[in-house]
């Protein structure tokens, strides 16, 4: 089997200003030293290009929460992927289920920008996860399914090592509520199915596939040791330096 190096990403959502972005990171990148999994933060865009100053030549890589599908031009409102990277971004949140509810977000949408992402050499972290509603309909494993067919529409083999993928069951998200390790690891397995279906073993195998919703130092290590969940995707614990670092120290 695989061996999946562990990935811990820290979504900061609409918060923190500049400078508290910029002592947060320095927080993170003092603490997460020695971390022995992949660590990442993405900040808003506004404080982007000086928490790129932090994490320079440390192992924190720098993260957006959300790119254009356009690479330029009249789009009010919106960033394209050259201003990302240009303030040093190496990895893209694409199809966050906030994104996805709160404005509109189409699996269409969600599959131009992976395209494009991928086309410009940029890496992915692509969400999914199914509401409330749609599970207690039991419907959760076929939304998930649609989302990952969907939004990774005309992604080859190849270009899939640039995409990581996120399983964010959407009422576990900041609620409180977190999957138990059990049904998050069956999604998990459910999806690494799919692309094996979709692409090959090897691909399947290789994926990382981080769980998000809720994950807290409490409840990390739990859902880390699951045989599918191969890292997360933390927003509310992110925010605060000694929980995020909890939660990359609980990677052995
Ligand atoms: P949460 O958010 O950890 O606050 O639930 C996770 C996410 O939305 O990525």
């Amino acid at each position: 089997m695989a061996t999946r190096k562990k990935y811990i990403a820290g979504n900061w959502k609409m918060n923190k200003l500049t400078a508290e972005a910029v002592s947060l990171a320095e927080e993170i990148v003092e603490g997460a030293k020695e971390a022995k999994c992949k660590v990442m933060i993405a900040p808003p865009f506004v404080a982007l290009s000086e928490v790129k100053k932090i994490v320079k030549g440390t192992n924190v890589i720098l993260g957006a929460q959300n790119m254009a599908n356009e690479k330029s031009g009249a789009h009010t409102g919106e960033v394209s992927i050259d201003m990302l990277k240009d303030v040093g971004v190496s990895v893209v949140i694409i199809g966050h289920s906030e994104r996805r509810i709160l404005y509109g977000e189409t699996d269409a949408l969600i599959n131009s920008k992976i395209l494009l992402a991928i086309k410009e050499k940029m890496n992915v972290i692509f969400c999914v996860g199914e509401t409330l509603e749609e599970r207690e309909a039991g419907k959760a494993f076929e939304v998930v399914t649609n989302q990952v067919i969907n939004g990774l529409k005309d992604v080859t083999e190849k270009e899939l090592s640039f995409v990581t993928i996120a399983y964010e069951p959407v009422w576990a998200i900041g609620t409180g509520k977190t999957a138990t390790e059990k049904d998050a690891d069956d999604v998990h397995k459910i999806i690494r199915e799919l692309l094996e279906k979709l692409y090959s073993k090897e691909l399947a195998q290789k994926m990382v596939i981080q769980y998000g919703g809720s994950v807290k130092p409490e409840n990390a290590g739990a859902l880390l040791a699951m045989e599918n969940i191969d890292g997360a995707l933390v927003g509310g614990a992110s925010l605060k330096a000694e929980q995020f670092l909890a939660i990359i120290n609980s990677v052995k």
